[in-house]
C-alpha cells in the first residue's frame, strides 16, 4: 500500500518514533540510506514561496542518491490548466515521490488518492508536518525521550503550525498546550483529533487564551509568524490581535529555566519574538531548521520502503 504523508497523524506513535530514530541516525551518517538512488526522481513543486523547504528537500532527494526536480509557482500546469488527478497519474509512471507546498488542503488529499507514489505535504493552509518532525527531532536532541515534555505553542492557533503542533506532539506523547486570542483558536475537529490521540499516547491537549498560562513550567517555547503566506492582507489586523502573544524574554522567565525556544522560521523579531529570543542562549532555531534535511530524509526513506 502506498503510504502518504499529508497530517501528522499520518504516522502512528510507534511509526513517527521510527521516523525520529531514522533522523538521528541520517544526522550522524548523512549517507547510510540510498532509496533513491539511480537516480531516481523526486518531483517538488511550490505554490508559495519558501527557503527551508526548498534546500532542504533538494539537498535531502540528493543526498539520498535521487534527483530533485524542483517546480516553482507557475511553472506547471498543475491546477491550472490539467486537473490534480491526471496530474497524479502522469507523475506516478516519471517520479517516486510528489511533495508539494499548496494552498488549499484538499488539492493534496486529490493527488495522494491518483498517485501510486508517495506524496508528502510541505505546507498546507491547514499543517506544516515535515516541520513538526524538525522539532521533535530537535526536542529529542536537548531533552531526550518525548513522552511526558510540555511544550507551548503561542500566537496564532488557528494556522498550519498551530494545527500540526497539536496532532504530531499529541502523536509523540507530550502535552501540548496552545495559546491564542479568541477568533485564533485552532480548529474542532483538530483539536478533537489530538485528544484522541493524546488519549492512547499518555500526552494531553490543552487550548488556552493566556499566553503565560500555556508557557507556565513549558520544556519548550514556540510560536510562528503571526502573518501566514496568503494572509498578507489581514498584516494590520493581525499584528494588532496578537500583540499579547510576543515572546519575550519576560514570557519565557515562566517556563522551565532550561526551556528551548522553537520557531520554524522565517521570523519577524519586530512582532512574534523579541530578538534576545531568538538569537539568545535558549534559542535552538538553527538546529531546528537543519533538522528539516535529517528528518525529511529519514521520513522518505520510510515512506518508500513501507511503500514498496
Ligand atoms: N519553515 C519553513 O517551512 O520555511 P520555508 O517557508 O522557508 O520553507
Ligand atoms: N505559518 C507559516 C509557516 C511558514 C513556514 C505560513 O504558512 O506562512
Amino acid at each position: 500500500m502506498t503510504r502518504h504523508f499529508l497530517r501528522d497523524d499520518d504516522l502512528t506513535p510507534a511509526e513517527q518514533l521510527e521516523v525520529l530514530e531514522l533522523a538521528a541516525r541520517l544526522k550522524r551518517e548523512p549517507f547510510a540510506e540510498r532509496p533513491l538512488a539511480g537516480p531516481r526522481s523526486a518531483a517538488v513543486f511550490f505554490d508559495k514561496t519558501s527557503t527551508r523547504t526548498r534546500f532542504s528537500f533538494a539537498a535531502g532527494v540528493a543526498e539520498l542518491g535521487g534527483n530533485p526536480i524542483i517546480v516553482n509557482p507557475g511553472e506547471a500546469q498543475l491546477g491550472v490548466k490539467e486537473s490534480i488527478s491526471d496530474t497524479a497519474k502522469v507523475l506516478s509512471r516519471m517520479v517516486d515521490l510528489i511533495v508539494w507546498r499548496t494552498f488549499a488542503h484538499s488539492g493534496l488529499e486529490e493527488m495522494a488518492a491518483h498517485a501510486t507514489v508517495p506524496v508528502i505535504n510541505s505546507l498546507s493552509d491547514d499543517f506544516h508536518p515535515c516541520q513538526i518532525l524538525a522539532d521533535l527531532q530537535t526536542i529529542r536532541e536537548r531533552k531526550g525521550e518525548l513522552p511526558g515534555l510540555t511544550a507551548a505553542y503561542v500566537g496564532d492557533a488557528a494556522n498550519n503550525m498551530g494545527h500540526s503542533y497539536l496532532l504530531g506532539f499529541a502523536t509523540a506523547g507530550m502535552h501540548i498546550r496552545v495559546a491564542g486570542p479568541e477568533g485564533y483558536h485552532p480548529r474542532a475537529d483538530i483539536v478533537a483529533d489530538a485528544t484522541r490521540i493524546a488519549a492512547e499516547t499518555g500526552g494531553s491537549v490543552t487550548i488556552l487564551t493566556d499566553p503565560v498560562a500555556a508557557v507556565r513550567g513549558a520544556d519548550a517555547v514556540i510560536t510562528d509568524t503571526w502573518v501566514s503566506m496568503g494572509q498578507e492582507d489581514e498584516k494590520a489586523e493581525r499584528v494588532a490581535t496578537f500583540g499579547a502573544y510576543r515572546v519575550t524574554p519576560e514570557l519565557m522567565g515562566h517556563a522551565q529555566a532550561d526551556a528551548i525556544f522553537l520557531h520554524c522560521l522565517p521570523a519577524y523579531r519586530e512582532f512574534e519574538v523579541a530578538a534576545e529570543v531568538i538569537d539568545g542562549p535558549q534559542s535552538v532555531v538553527w538546529d531546528e531548521a537543519e533538522n528539516r534535511v535529517h528528518a525529511q530524509k529519514a521520513l522518505m526513506t520510510w515512506l518508500l520502503k513501507e511503500s514498496k
